[in-house]
């Protein structure tokens, strides 16, 4: 008879259906209920097709659709749980890689200003901070430039709508520290050093960005002479930049805040001609404090004097580190910064 023939193919066709949708898993399992079993599938047809038939071949095709109903059942029923023990027991593959931990290093910036603020901490001198939203007073009109004075074309910053600015250099804390003694808050002598940030509307290139770190330090004290500044810096080029073969070089400059002013070039005599470092590069500012910026700090120039110098972490880290471009401490790529 047709419709009980069609019943015992549809039981064998569904449990090979199930038992090949095993194998890909969970929604294969689901997606062969729906064929067979579902609101219109191939089951519901056959139902119908019973429904349909008369009085005495229901009596025969009773029990067959019963027994089909039932083996489909179990059938998806063994299907789904042969997927869910496969899930929980996914095989393991001890020999896979481990997945690396990913420890990170310390910036080469943040490393070189340890060093610096641990030789000048030898040699007494006190690390300090300030802000990086700085007041035109402490940037500027403090330190011996005022409104109109072309120095301030040199340092062109980034400017917030109240007048404040990014700082373009750390001096702006010798100023803060000068009004201190003003402000009846400390008192000379100090040395005092400051690693931090600054800010310059600056064109990005291999030996430029518009945002680096500076290194200042400066004292203020007795009979505090040029010698003492030259001193101070070869002591901690030494004992930075590690190597025996850093020459230095002085060169007259101008800074508003400084007198006399000084500019320092270093170049490296051992390496080959093709480094950059082996001709003469710029590497900081210096001085002897101007008059004016101690008096404008409540300092009187006639008792105390003092040397201040600012210079670039950058600059000096790829002369350690032998770095080309200066992009490297911004660009965020764990494949440079790594390797330090
Ligand atoms: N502030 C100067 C600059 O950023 C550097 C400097 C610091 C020069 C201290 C003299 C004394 O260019």
């Amino acid at each position: 008879m047709g419709l009980s023939d069609d019943l015992l193919r549809l039981k064998d066709e569904a449990e090979a259906a199930f038992a090949g949708a095993v194998a890909t898993g969970a929604a294969a399992v689901e997606a062969v209920r729906i064929a067979l079993m579902g609101r219109s599938g191939r089951l519901k047809d056959l139902e119908e097709g019973f429904a349909a038939a008369p009085g005495p071949d229901k009596r025969t095709l009773g029990p067959i659709l019963n027994q089909v109903k039932t083996a489909l059942k179990e059938a998806l029923a063994a299907a789904q749980a042969k997927v869910t023990a496969k899930e929980n027991d996914a095989p393991i593959d001890v020999t896979l890689p481990e997945q690396g931990r990913h420890i990170g290093t310390i910036h080469p910036i943040s490393q070189v200003a340890a060093e610096v603020e641990q030789v000048f901490t030898s040699m007494g001198y006190e690390v300090i901070d300030g802000p990086h939203i700085e007041q035109d007073e402490f940037n500027f009109g403090r330190l011996n430039i005022p409104a109109d004075h072309p120095a301030r074309d040199a340092q062109d910053t980034f400017w917030l709508s109240n007048g404040d600015l990014l700082r373009t250099h750390t001096s702006a804390v010798q100023s803060r520290t000068y009004k201190l003694v003003g402000d009846g808050k400390l008192t000379p002598p100090f040395r005092r050093v400051v690693v931090g940030k600054v800010f310059r509307y600056e064109a990005v290139d291999a030996t430029h960005d518009n945002t680096f770190t500076q290194v200042e330090g400066f004292v203020v004290d007795k009979e505090i002479t040029v010698a003492h500044l030259i001193g101070t810096i070869r002591t901690m080029l030494t004992a930075v930049l590690k190597r025996d073969d850093v020459e230095v070089r002085l060169r007259p400059s101008f800074f508003p805040f400084v007198e006399p002013g000084f500019e320092v070039d270093v170049r490296l005599t051992s390496v080959e001609s093709t480094n950059r470092f082996s001709r003469w590069v710029e590497l900081l500012g210096c001085g002897m404090i101007h008059p004016k910026v101690l008096s404008a700090g409540g300092i009187d120039p006639t008792q105390w004097q003092g040397f201040a110098f600012g210079l670039g972490m950058e600059r000096l880290t790829m002369i350690r580190h032998a770095i080309a471009d200066i992009r490297v401490f911004h660009g965020g790529d764990l494949r440079s910064l790594h390797q330090f």
